[in-house]
């Protein structure tokens, strides 16, 4: 399928591991520039060796956390005028929903929905007049089916998700359109971290408990970072235009509503 994305700029941020490396390397299969953003300089200069070498097209990156105002800075330092922008950080720790200070909320808040909001505002009106903008936000499963231990990442991203909600049906008439992704449950380092921490709290086998949560699973799998990375460069590419304002879940088919 042609996704008209030739010659398209696109940053990418949490971009040297899981989901968005996988956008990433998609955007990149499909000949868009891509700049990546992660925080660690070694893991990103290998991401981006790697994505470059496999799609044939330049990929450049940015050391940088772009929850802070100086890792946004430096990002847009390098590609100013994105066409695509992919939010994406790492979550907010999971905790007692009782225990939560105020800082703890702050702190959320600005990582997971604050620093995307900041981002997109600075792009927005270029791609407007360009007639053409692809903002899509890794938000997750949480935000349709939320857990108590995860409150931080539940009220910050339903935050970025209204935010989204309203603009993208301001915005839709000029070709920029912005959607959230939520992922279930991806076999990422995250999630594999996840399960390890689980397992030693149970006191459990590491396999028993990934054996436990696929099973779980419609799809009797965890998804594979690619088919992310796939879903991304649909919904960014030329003929997606009239996909706007929406939450699309890629979880194996674990979430039991019907819409
Ligand atoms: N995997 C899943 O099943 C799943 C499910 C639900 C939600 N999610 C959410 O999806 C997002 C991506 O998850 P993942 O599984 O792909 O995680 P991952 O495998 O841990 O990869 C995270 C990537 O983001 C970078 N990163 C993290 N914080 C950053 C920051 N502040 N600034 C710049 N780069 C940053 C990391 O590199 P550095 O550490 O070097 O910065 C790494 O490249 C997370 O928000 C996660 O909570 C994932």
């Amino acid at each position: 399928m042609e996704l008209g994305l030739s010659g398209r700029r696109a940053i990418v941020c949490g971009a040297s591991a899981g989901l968005g490396r996988a956008c990433a390397q998609a955007l990149s299969n499909e000949g868009v520039e891509v700049v990546l953003a992660a925080r660690t300089e070694e893991t990103l200069k290998r991401a981006a060796g790697e994505i470059a070498e496999s799609s044939g097209f330049s990929v450049d990156y940015v050391a940088a956390d772009v929850t802070t105002e100086q890792g946004r800075h430096a990002l847009l330092g390098k590609c100013p005028d994105p066409d695509i922008l992919i939010n994406n950080a790492a979550g907010p720790p999971v905790g007692d929903y009782r225990q939560l200070t105020r800082e703890d909320w702050i702190k959320a808040l600005d990582g997971n929905m604050l620093s995307a909001i900041e981002l997109i505002n600075t792009i927005l009106d270029p791609m407007i007049e360009r007639k053409f903008g692809r903002i899509i936000n890794i938000t997750s499963h949480m935000v349709k089916s939320p857990m108590a231990m995860l409150s931080l990442s539940n009220g910050a991203r339903a935050g970025l998700t209204g935010y989204v909600g309203g603009v993208a049906r301001d915005v839709a008439k000029h070709n920029v359109t912005l959607n959230n992704l939520l992922p279930g449950q991806f076999d990422t380092g995250r999630l594999a971290a996840n399960h390890q921490n689980f397992a030693t709290k149970q006191g459990l086998e590491l396999e028993q408990v990934r054996n436990t949560f696929e099973s779980q699973i419609p799809a009797k799998r965890f998804g594979q970072p690619e088919e992310f990375g796939a879903a991304a460069a649909f919904l960014c590419s030329a003929g997606s235009g009239f996909i706007t304002g929406q939450n699309l879940m890629l979880d194996g088919g674990q979430y039991p509503g019907l819409i």
